[in-house]
């Protein structure tokens, strides 16, 4: 699959109540910051549900793309109370959108 991080710019609004991509920024959610590669669960002085932190998923393109259309299905019990990404272009898009988030 393949986005832009334009458009996913645009998608992440959706994101934004409960996540930024700033590093070492935390709000509900963990900070997004460098996301795309890391294993779940391991952002300093995030307090994950044990769920997310025990999933043992490494937050590929492709594992993102399957979690943000479903996240409770990949990661059964975690406290992101966000329904999903069901078009799979705004996914492709986000993702692109996280990527360049991630090299930093
Ligand atoms: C966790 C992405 C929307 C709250 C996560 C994780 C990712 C993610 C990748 C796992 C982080 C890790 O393992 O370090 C996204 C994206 C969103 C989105 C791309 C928009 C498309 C939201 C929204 C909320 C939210 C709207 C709040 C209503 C959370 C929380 C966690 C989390 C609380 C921690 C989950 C846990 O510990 O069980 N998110 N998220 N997210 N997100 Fe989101």
């Amino acid at each position: 699959f393949t986005g832009t991080a334009e458009a996913g710019e645009k998608v992440f609004i959706k994101c934004q109540t409960c996540h930024v991509v700033e590093p070492g920024v935390n709000r509900i959610g963990p900070s997004l910051a460098g996301i795309v590669g890391r294993e779940a669960g391991t952002v300093p002085e995030y307090q994950y549900s044990p769920a997310n932190a025990n999933s043992g998923i490494t937050w590929t393109r492709e594992k993102l793309f399957q979690y943000l259309e479903n996240p409770q299905r990949i990661v059964p019990g975690t406290k992101m109370a966000f329904a999903g990404l069901p078009n799979a272009q705004d996914r492709a898009d986000i993702i692109a959108f996280l990527e360049s988030h991630s090299s930093q």
